[in-house]
């Protein structure tokens, strides 16, 4: 018997990427002594749960995604002990730790790896995803076992003399792929997860893991210029069979959650994973909101249609009602900041508002990633030598082949680049926005002195301030957290209204995305009125009659009728 979990349901989850976040020592880079500092901060918005992404050593090929020692903390953020302290602190306060598990692939300079390429017979060849290539090209070399190419950076696979064979890479040269096949390396993921909740962490955020299962004939994939192959490691043949073992002889037996980060995934799909008696997660990460400003990835860039957004979140509320559970976010560190996406940086303190009201007051758990509490946004850099980041290095490349001048690419990075959510979190308006005494190791935005927590304790009209209402009105009204949601007006493109009920309780949540006032008649049998307001990002509401609003820019208001 599964040990009861059921809180993860009333989490607030709050993500922190750590070399960001906010350096303790003085060396330029985030730390966990700065996140010790900050954990009554963090508690201070309404959150009860931290999701550190992966803050063991690394060489960085992927800023921590690639991962050299899964038993330990690198060195630019801490140690073990001061890892341990965090964990007893934030359970003092009745809050949960999550840490990333990154087992789809490691670093290229885990000991494993290392050892698998010293020669076939190595006990660790086997752990990794070794072939041998396919004839000659004319220069005598070697051709790729398939015509793969990595998400990150080129093709995926790569040559290794000595052995004369290649390995497989999905994202980076330096993150090859686990042989998720092998169940030594299966009691490898198991023996790391155990390590982990042995020390008291409640939980992992599972990175792409519904990648770890390959097809075993490696076919050769649909030809797209990046991720060419992905149908047939998304969702492999196994996956269920590996991802049951984890549930059952290590999750089942602790007071845990998982929650899995799943590119491609619908929300009929999710029901496979997170439902009846085979569910393998609590909740998945989707991305099909967060592609209604895209096509595919964040790079192929679209104007941002509130249609999509809206029939994307209606598709996963409808789907998991009463079945599985959603996880809530419009950022993390892997997007750019979503007030520059899907809302107005001119306006950017009512649409962060109405963003959080458009995607928090529904039924799942809400996540909420480092600077989005302050409503940060993206950056705008003036050179392509400033970015740090393998994806926007691999991108560059893609462009250019493509014939994309490099002034125009660097618009699209500064508009699309994930990198615009990892600049560090501005506290203050003292030198680089009190983050570092030292000198920051990604340039802190410019716009610091006006946007920065600082600022936002003292206002009580801030985007912060906010976040801390809203989630005390989620915390106190379940019907945010359980209610059964319905749309309303799915075709309007300028807002966005729905519905929650709970146990004969209902709510209508009405958001405008426009920069103009629009009147706004609302759905049958609702009367508006002001009583009946629980949550609102303008001071007053404009009721005409009883069933009409004045919304203005971005606004955004919450009924609720008891
Ligand atoms: C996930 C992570 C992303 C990382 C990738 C490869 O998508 O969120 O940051 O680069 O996996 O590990």
């Amino acid at each position: 018997m599964a040990i009861d979990n059921s809180w993860y349901k009333e989490l607030v989850v709050y993500q922190v990427w750590c070399r960001s976040f906010k350096d303790g020592n003085g060396d330029g880079q985030g730390d966990l002594l700065g996140v010790l500092e900050k954990l009554d901060y963090i508690k201070s918005i309404g959150a009860n749960a931290i999701w550190f992404s992966p803050i063991y050593p690394s060489p960085n090929a992927d800023w921590g995604y690639d991962i050299s020692d899964y038993k330990d903390i690198h060195p630019d953020f801490g140690d073990l002990d001061l890892f341990k302290k965090i964990v007893d602190e934030a359970h003092k306060r009745d809050m949960k730790i999550i840490m990333d598990l990154v087992v789809n692939h490691t670093s290229s300079e885990h000991y494993w790896f290392k050892e698998s390429m010293k020669s076939k017979d190595n006990p660790y060849h086997n752990y990794y995803i070794w072939k041998d290539g396919k004839g000659g090209d004319s220069k005598g070399g070697k051709n790729p076992p398939n015509n793969w190419l990595s998400i990150f950076e080129g093709g995926a696979w790569e040559y290794n003399e000595q052995l004369d064979q290649f390995y497989m890479h999905a994202f980076a040269k330096g993150q090859p792929d686990l042989n998720m096949d092998n169940p030594k390396v299966r009691e490898e993921v198991k023996d790391i997860m155990r390590f982990w909740l042995d020390m008291g962490v409640d939980g992992f955020r599972e990175d792409v893991i519904t990648f770890i299962s390959k097809d075993p004939d490696f076919p050769n994939g649909f030809p797209i210029p990046i991720a060419c192959g992905i149908e047939h490691y998304n969702k492999g043949p196994n996956l269920m069979k590996y991802l049951k073992e984890f549930r059952e002889d290590v999750v089942n037996h602790y007071d845990c959650f998982l929650v899995a980060e799943s590119p491609m995934t619908n929300s009929k799909d999710a029901l496979k994973f997170t439902s009846g008696k085979d569910k393998v997660f609590d909740m998945m990460i989707n991305f099909d909101h967060m592609n209604a400003d895209c096509f595919m990835t964040d790079t192929v860039h679209l104007p941002f249609s509130l249609k999509r957004f809206k029939k994307a979140l209606s598709s996963w509320q409808e789907n998991l009602y009463g079945k599985a559970w959603n996880a809530l976010y419009i950022e993390n560190h892997d997007h750019p900041r979503v007030i520059s996406r899907y809302g107005s940086e001119k306006y950017r303190k009512e649409s962060g508002k109405a963003l959080a009201v458009a995607a928090y007051m529904m039924s799942g758990t809400p996540y909420i990633y480092q600077g989005q509490e302050i409503g940060m946004v993206n950056n705008h850099l003036k050179s392509l030598d400033e970015f740090k980041d393998v994806v926007t290095f691999n991108n560059e490349k893609v462009f250019k082949k493509f014939g994309v001048p490099r002034f125009i690419y660097l618009k699209i990075a500064n508009l699309t680049s994930r990198e615009n959510a990892r600049t560090p979190v501005q506290w203050d308006d003292s030198e680089n926005a009190g983050f570092t005494t030292g000198t920051p190791w990604f340039g802190v935005n410019k716009n610091y002195k006006n946007i920065n927590v600082k600022d936002a304790e003292s206002d009580p009209d801030s985007i912060l301030n906010f976040y801390r209402e809203l989630f005390k009105v989620r915390q106190n009204n379940k019907i945010f957290i359980y209610g059964k949601y319905k749309e309303y007006f799915h075709k309007n493109k300028k807002v966005y209204c729905y519905e929650m009920k709970y146990e004969g309780q209902k709510a209508l949540v009405v958001v405008s995305f426009s920069e103009k006032n629009i009147k706004f008649k609302a759905p049958r049998g609702f009367k508006l009125d002001k009583d009946n307001v629980i949550l609102k990002n303008y001071k007053d509401i404009e009721i005409d009659g009883n069933d009409t609003l004045t919304l203005r820019p971005y606004e955004a208001v919450v009924f609720l009728y008891k």
